[in-house]
């Protein structure tokens, strides 16, 4: 890697840990009227949201490390494409919690180096297997967000409205991963995945 590209990358890590992401769609539920929440409800709320937050910062550095380390140019231009998408999750759920007077997971770095060596990895594994990789996330992720938008209260519907753009937008980036030759996981693979992303949600649910 050039110094011009080192740089570039280094960048793109710091201004996605540090910096306010910037979304070119609108809010989703942006106009809808902030309903409110009692102080457990939004206690719970603000858990959820940081845990999506969190899981994009994840989604950021999975990417930038596949379309590192990916050997096809199509390939390395639907992963920049999707991380694109990725960073206006990230601004969503950043103003959300905003909203809700909440705060950012502040394991967020740490999360961020992990997901980034994962990616990394899965590209150097070669791009049918990276591109497995992502499916499955994706496919996961939208598990995630349906029991996410299952409790969050109804009368949120500001989150419900962002969390249910969120999921349609995971089930695309699936189906993008599928159609660039996405191979299945190994089940075993898919359950170190699951584990991983368990371990993740319940750290950035509470910190
Ligand atoms: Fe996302
Ligand atoms: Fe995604």
């Amino acid at each position: 890697m050039n110094l011009d590209r080192a740089i570039v990358e280094v960048d793109r890590a710091l201004r996605t840990l540090w910096a306010s992401a910037h979304s070119v769609r609108p809010l989703p539920g942006g106009d809808l009227p902030d309903v409110p929440l009692d102080r457990e409800q939004r206690r719970h709320v603000v858990g959820l949201m940081r845990v999506n937050h969190c899981g994009e910062i994840c989604a950021q550095a999975l990417y930038q490390g596949q379309a590192l380390t990916s050997r096809d140019l199509v390939v390395r231009e639907a992963l920049r494409g999707a991380a694109d998408e990725e960073t206006e999750h990230l601004a969503w759920t950043e103003q959300r919690i905003a909203e809700l007077g909440g705060h950012k997971s502040l394991l967020n770095p740490l999360w961020y180096g992990g997901s980034l060596g994962l990616g990394l990895l899965a590209g150097v594994l070669g791009d049918k297997w990276s591109l497995g990789f992502l499916a499955e996330t994706e496919r996961q992720v939208e598990a995630h967000l349906d029991g996410h938008l299952s409790c969050l209260p109804e009368e949120d519907a500001r989150s419900r409205a962002i969390v249910g753009q969120m999921r349609l937008d995971e089930i695309h980036h699936a189906e993008t991963a599928v159609a660039h030759g996405a191979a299945e996981l190994p089940a075993v693979c898919k359950l170190a995945m699951k584990g991983m992303a368990k371990l993740m949600t319940g750290l950035a649910y509470r910190v």
